[in-house]
C-alpha cells in the first residue's frame, strides 16, 4: 500500500519576465490502487504538477510537500524518486537519440530494481507487453521516441508503465492524439497494470472519453494552479458540458457584466 501525499505545494519557474508561480497550493492524495482524474483548463499548471511530482529541475518548490509513504519526495533525485515507484508518462515525451528501446527499456529497468532483469523472462516480458499494446516488434530496435508518431510516442510510454511496475503512476495526457482503437489499447495497458499491481493513477486529461475505458474514484479540477472543485465521475462529465467559466468568472477581477458582454 503506498500512499501519495500533496500537501498545499506552491511552486515556481522562472521565466523571462522573473519568479512567476505556477501552483498555489494544491493539496492531493493519491493511494495504490485509487484513480485521479486532474482536469482544467490549459496552463492552469497540470503538467508542472506532473513535473514536480517527478523531480524536473525547472520547477521550485517554495513551500509545501510531497510524501510517499511518509518519505520526503522532494529531498530525492529523480531516480530516487523513480526507485521509490514514482512514474511518469510525459505529456511531450522526449526523444533519445541514440538509444533503443530495448535497451532503454532494460537500463530502466536495471536503475529501478537494482539489478538487472533475468534475460530470459525479460525478453518475455517485453515481447509480451509490446504485442499487447499492438506495437511492432520492429520498436525494440528503434531508437527512442526518435521519428515516433504521436499516438506510438504513448503506446510506449505505457510499455514502460508495464514493465516498470511503479507504485503510482501520473499520466500527462497519455490520451491525447490517440485514435479511438489506440485509445483502448492505451487504456487497456493501464487497466491492466492497475490490476496486476493495483496500480495508484493520477490521470491528467481534457478528455471525458478516456475516463469511460478508465474510471476515476476521483476527479479533481485545477484552475489557476489550484485545485477548484472536486467531485466522483460525474463531475467530469458536467465539466464536459459546461466547461470552466465558472471557476475562471468566480475569482475574474472583470465585473460580471464585462465578462458575459
Ligand atoms: N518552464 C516554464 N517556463 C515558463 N513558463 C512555464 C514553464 N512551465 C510552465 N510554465 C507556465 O506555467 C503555466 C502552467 O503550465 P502547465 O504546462 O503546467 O499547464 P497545463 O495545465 O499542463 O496546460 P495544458 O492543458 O495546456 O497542458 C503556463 O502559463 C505555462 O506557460
Ligand atoms: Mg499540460
Amino acid at each position: 500500500m503506498a500512499v501519495l501525499e500533496i500537501r498545499d505545494l506552491h511552486v515556481t519557474v522562472e521565466t523571462d519576465a522573473g519568479t512567476t508561480p505556477i501552483l498555489n497550493g494544491v493539496t492531493l492524495t493519491v493511494r495504490t490502487g485509487e484513480t485521479h482524474a486532474i482536469m482544467g483548463p490549459n496552463g492552469s499548471g497540470k503538467s508542472t504538477l506532473a513535473y514536480t511530482i517527478a523531480g524536473h529541475p525547472k520547477y521550485t518548490v517554495t513551500s509545501g510537500s510531497i510524501t510517499l509513504d511518509g518519505e520526503d519526495v522532494l529531498a530525492m533525485s529523480v531516480d530516487e524518486r523513480a526507485r521509490a515507484g514514482l512514474f511518469l508518462a510525459m505529456q511531450y515525451p522526449v526523444e533519445i537519440p541514440g538509444v533503443t528501446v530495448t535497451n532503454f527499456l532494460r537500463t530502466a529497468k536495471t536503475a529501478i530494481d537494482g539489478e538487472a532483469p533475468a534475460i530470459r523472462t525479460w525478453t518475455k516480458d517485453v515481447k509480451g507487453a509490446m504485442k499487447n499494446l499492438r506495437m511492432d516488434p520492429k520498436f525494440a530496435q528503434r531508437n527512442v521516441n526518435e521519428g515516433f508518431s504521436g499516438g506510438e510516442k504513448k503506446r510506449h510510454e505505457i510499455l514502460q508503465l508495464e514493465l516498470l511496475r511503479p507504485a503510482i503512476a501520473v499520466l500527462d495526457e497519455t490520451d491525447s492524439g490517440l485514435d479511438v482503437d489506440a485509445l483502448k489499447i492505451v487504456s487497456e495497458g493501464v487497466n491492466r497494470a492497475k490490476g496486476e499491481t493495483n496500480l495508484g493513477v493520477l490521470l491528467i486529461t481534457h478528455y471525458t472519453r478516456i475516463l469511460r475505458y478508465i474510471t476515476p474514484d476521483y476527479v479533481h479540477v485545477m484552475v489557476k494552479g489550484r485545485i477548484a472543485e472536486e467531485g466522483g465521475p460525474e463531475l467530469a462529465e458536467r465539466l464536459e458540458d459546461e466547461g470552466y467559466d465558472r471557476y475562471l468568472d468566480a475569482d475574474s477581477t472583470e465585473p460580471a457584466d464585462a465578462v458575459e458582454a
